[in-house]
């Protein structure tokens, strides 16, 4: 808990009255992790950043960001330890690389010319450092992008799906940049995208949203593990133990109690009659079986085509 770099608690955030954008929300990303930020299109992903990075005034909850509390005292020393590119970056594209970099830099304290030097490097874009930005590729631009965010040598970089529209080279060369700056520099990173197969490669973390809330977070081995078991119930019966008492019998693993019901993993619906039957047949009440949720409907949602 404490070495949380970003920690959200219960944050609340709309649009419009009608509507919550963002409900309840919680997140931690722990200290030098990739953390990937999954949600389908309209998810509330970018909302979410920008809440984070206080561009958006929430209704309610906290964001704290290297254990401090997002305020107006505080935004400033903690955005110095951010960088952040969020949709495409801004650049001026009649000029080089290098001058877009000088341009950012004047807007940042003590930034001399090694350090663009420095960052250009990182990025890999030092053959290309004195062309246009408008003769630039998408990808590159997005690592020049990257490059302005590092100036300021940030703990924590932000990147609000940064291979949307890449071609695959460019997927791949954005991959390994992230992996790099968080191996070499110990730069905690938080990226978001839409492709759980992208976020499988990259990523020591996984949180989930869906409809503003976030429905699963945890590592990625973790959730490479639950992947074989899809789909988790709750039941309500007249006899609780005697239920996960029948289940174990019936050779149906690690159901536990939970909020006063019990609560199994089954790897499909058919399971979930089966749950049933076994039940019913020892004379056990059914008051209630409901899912809890259903990693192989959200994974699918998350999956190319
Ligand atoms: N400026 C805005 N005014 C009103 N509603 C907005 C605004 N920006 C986003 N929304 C709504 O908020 C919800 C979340 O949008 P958001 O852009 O955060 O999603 P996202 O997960 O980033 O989606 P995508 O994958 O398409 O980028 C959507 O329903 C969207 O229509
Ligand atoms: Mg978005």
């Amino acid at each position: 808990m404490d070495k949380n770099i970003i920690d959200i608690k219960n944050l609340n955030f709309s649009y419009k009255k009608t509507h919550k954008e963002i409900e309840d929300m919680v997140l931690h990303v722990p200290k030098g992790s990739i953390y990937g930020f999954l949600g389908p299109n309209g998810a509330g992903k970018s909302t979410t950043i920008r809440l984070i990075l206080g561009l958006l005034k929430k209704h309610s909850g906290t964001v704290a960001l290297f254990r401090e509390k997002f305020n107006a005292k505080t935004r400033i020393e903690i955005l110095n330890k951010v960088g952040a590119l969020i949709e495409n970056p801004s650049l001026y594209d009649h000029l080089n690389a290098v001058d877009n970099l000088r341009i950012a830099a004047s807007y940042r304290q003590h930034i001399g010319h090694d350090r663009i030097n420095e960052v250009l490097e990182i990025v890999n874009l030092v053959n290309a450092k004195k062309k246009n930005v408008k003769e630039f590729s998408l990808g590159m631009k997005q690592r020049l992008g990257i490059a302005i965010s590092l100036l300021s040598n940030p703990e924590l970089i932000i990147l609000d799906e940064p291979t949307n529209g890449l071609d695959p080279k460019g997927i791949i060369e954005m991959r390994m940049l992230i992996t790099d700056l968080n191996k070499k520099y110990g730069t905690t990173i938080f990226i978001s995208s839409h492709l759980l197969s992208e976020i499988e490669k990259t990523c020591t973390h996984v949180g989930i949203i869906r409809n503003g809330k976030m429905v699963y977070e945890d590592t990625v081995k973790a959730l490479k593990e639950s992947k074989g078991k899809n789909i988790t119930i709750e039941i309500d019966t007249d006899k609780h133990v005697d239920t996960m008492k029948v289940l174990e019998q019936h050779n149906k693993k690690d159901s536990a109690m939970l909020n006063g019901l019990v609560q199994i993993d089954v790897e499909d619906k058919e399971e979930i009659i089966e749950v049933i039957d076994i039940l019913r047949s020892c004379n056990i009440n059914i008051y209630q079986v409901s899912i809890k949720n259903n990693l192989e409907d959200l994974f699918l949602e998350l999956t190319e085509n």
